[in-house]
């Protein structure tokens, strides 16, 4: 299965590898600052119709197209293009993500960092890998020595979690605090052991579903802000290499 999630990943990398810097068309979902671009949405049919084709009777949701729904313990989750913002600007950071789901429980999952050529990859229980290499989180126990990342919601302006707040509480205690604008691949970069921690508090399930299995399966710890396993459902999220998890999750809980 992995396999092919490498492969199809891939295939949906290369479309938007060719689509980066050209001429194309902008949507906007909602508000300025939420793009949809058509590279989003070529990938986003490569993939499905490549799901469509292989696993006709899987589940599938999608940031795009939403869902479709089969009678199956299978759901695919896909984000085809996840760092829109930085690929419509022409910054060269943006990934896919791709996770499946079976019985709620996501079973295995790639991120492909497209303009790197590098991705990301974890099956449940096998550990997490970076172009087939084992990858494991960093041992960095205090902020003095970490470097964190985090994203901001594109409702910053309405959304009551004071990100800027958050933003300012690690910043003063990091090494650094970084803002990538791909959620998948801050994850890739905590599993890789970059990073110590990622935070961000209005992520949905396309932006987290194979990023959270990848930290997992690399040795760290992802969870909402209660502290709980994530969930579908699940929208405020902090990953890090574990060692750090308590301190972090401390700080964002208080008002
Ligand atoms: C976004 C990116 C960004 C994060 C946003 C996401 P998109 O995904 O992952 O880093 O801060 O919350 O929505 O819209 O580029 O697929
Ligand atoms: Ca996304
Ligand atoms: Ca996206």
């Amino acid at each position: 299965m992995i396999n092919k999630i490498i492969e199809i990943s891939k295939e949906a990398g290369s479309v938007i590898r060719e689509g980066f810097g050209t001429h194309f068309e902008v949507e906007f979902k909602g508000s300025s600052s939420n793009l949809v671009t058509e590279i989003d949405k070529k990938s986003e049919k490569l993939i499905l119709d490549y799901i469509g084709k292989e696993f006709p009777s899987h589940s599938v949701l999608s940031e795009e197209s939403g869902k479709r729904t089969r009678d199956s313990e299978y759901v695919w989750i896909v984000d085809p293009l996840d760092g829109t913002t930085n690929f419509a600007h022409g910054l060269p950071i943006f990934s896919v993500s791709i996770a499946l789901q079976k019985n709620g429980e996501t079973c295995c999952g790639a991120v492909y960092d497209v303009m790197r050529d590098v991705i990301y990859t974890a099956e449940i229980n096998s550990g997490a890998f970076m172009d087939g290499k084992k990858i494991r989180v960093n041992s960095i126990d205090n902020f003095e020595e970490s470097v964190l990342v985090t994203g901001f919601p594109y409702d910053i302006q309405n959304n009551p979690f004071n990100a800027v707040e958050k933003f300012e509480a690690f910043l003063l205690r990091a090494r650094a605090v970084r803002r990538l604008g791909s959620a998948a691949l801050d994850f890739c970069y905590v599993a890789s052991g970059v990073f110590s921690g990622f935070w961000e508090v209005k992520l949905s399930p396309w932006d987290f579903a194979a990023g959270d299995l990848i930290v997992r399966e690399a040795g760290g710890i992802v969870t909402d802000l209660e502290g709980k396993n994530l969930s579908i459902n699940s929208s405020q999220i902090l990953a890090t290499n574990g060692l750090l998890h308590q301190k972090m999750l401390d700080i964002l809980r208080e008002n």
